[in-house]
């Protein structure tokens, strides 16, 4: 599969590229924990894509001695520097053009900085719609979506869901046709309209850095105790999500959803060593939501993701029920009392 990605024509070279695209987040619902080889998952995942919060990357490419230069807004930023060094070593064989010039690239994220929001997924899907510009423009030919959710997997395995689509799958999965560990697939075909303005609204308990990143949790994984059961759990709950986003069925994706979530954090607790991302206010949250969701019947759940922040998604529809929610009953909880309101998306766009 990966030979099917290698770039064997050779290209004619131009002094000069330019590109700009803006790539956004997304939301796991079946959650990617565990990976092998060069950035391959465990088990298959499906995500919303998310709108608002987006990363915009510039990237200027000039024929000549290989590198890169990396800013933000302009400033220097050299702290950004060993992921971008590692992404370009590994894209090299399958762009060996990139190999030939040098790579000014400036970003920009929509959601604040230190926001807890992980921007390696829209940062790596972005500066990959760039890479695979710059490749159809040397060879003529249409951009190559797959290969750029390729790329992105190589930058940030979860970034390869940030590229074409409202629902992206991504992960070999027994019951779906087309699945692969490569890359990932859009799936918004499947879903039911009730899904197609769902509102994530991103509460912010926790700003700071990560306690454990998501690269040593996802080590973690290997020789857990419940890898295997878990593993086959996520491509069991991926059949039954997929039937519910085809049927509307509500009840039946907040299950999934929630326990989902639950789960990610449970294998957290359970590896060794053992850790906890959720904060407290976490905790509190969840709870104000369950309580909420019983009283109202609003179908208003929660995911989360490698953190302490709490994704509530819900139909458009009940969006004024569920900021009534948020401002008397859950900013106390948020740090500074931040929130941020993101809907679905439908993926990358040029700028
Ligand atoms: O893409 P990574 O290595 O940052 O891992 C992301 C893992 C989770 O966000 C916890 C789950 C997921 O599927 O996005």
């Amino acid at each position: 599969m990966e030979e099917h990605f290698k770039l064997k024509d050779q290209v004619e070279l131009k002094e000069t590229l330019a590109a700009k695209w803006q790539a956004p987040s997304n939301i796991a619902l079946v959650k990617y924990w565990g990976k092998h080889g060069m950035q391959l998952p465990a088990n298959p995942s499906i995500s919303f894509t998310l709108h608002a919060c987006r990363t915009i990357t510039s990237v200027k490419a000039t024929k000549g001695k290989p590198g890169f230069s990396i800013s933000y807004d302009g400033i220097a930023k050299p702290e950004f520097a060993p992921k971008i060094k590692a992404y370009l070593e590994r894209i090299v064989d399958y762009c060996p053009w990139t190999a030939n010039y040098y790579f000014d690239i400036d970003t920009h994220n929509t959601f604040p900085h230190s926001s807890g929001i992980a921007s390696s997924a829209s940062s790596m899907a972005a500066l990959s719609a760039c890479m695979m510009d710059f490749e159809s423009e040397l060879t003529a030919t249409p951009l190559d979506y797959h290969k750029m959710s390729f790329l992105a997997r190589l930058g940030s395995g979860s970034a390869c869901r940030s590229l074409q689509g409202a629902a992206v799958l991504w992960g070999e999965h027994k019951d779906t046709s087309g699945s692969s560990n490569f890359y990932g697939v859009d799936k918004s075909e499947l879903l039911h309209p009730v899904f197609q303005d769902f509102q994530d609204t991103i509460l912010l308990v926790d700003k700071g850095e990560k306690v454990v990143s998501s690269t040593v949790g996802h080590d973690l994984m290997n020789g857990h105790a419940f890898a295997e059961a878990r593993f086959e759990q996520a491509q069991e709950n991926l059949t039954i999500l997929k039937k519910a986003l085809q049927e509307g069925d509500l009840d039946m994706f907040i299950k999934i959803t929630e326990s989902e979530a639950l789960t990610l954090h449970a294998m957290m607790m359970t590896s060794h060593p053992y850790f906890i991302l959720m904060k407290p206010q976490t905790l509190s949250i969840i709870e104000e939501i369950w309580a909420f969701r019983k009283q109202t019947q609003i179908p208003v759940c929660f995911t989360l993701d490698a953190g302490a922040n709490v994704h509530m998604l819900y139909p458009s529809e009940h969006k004024t029920a569920v900021d009534e929610l948020i401002n008397n009953k859950l900013t106390r909880y948020c740090q500074n009392s931040h929130y941020i309101c993101d809907q679905i998306g439908t993926g990358a766009k040029k700028c």
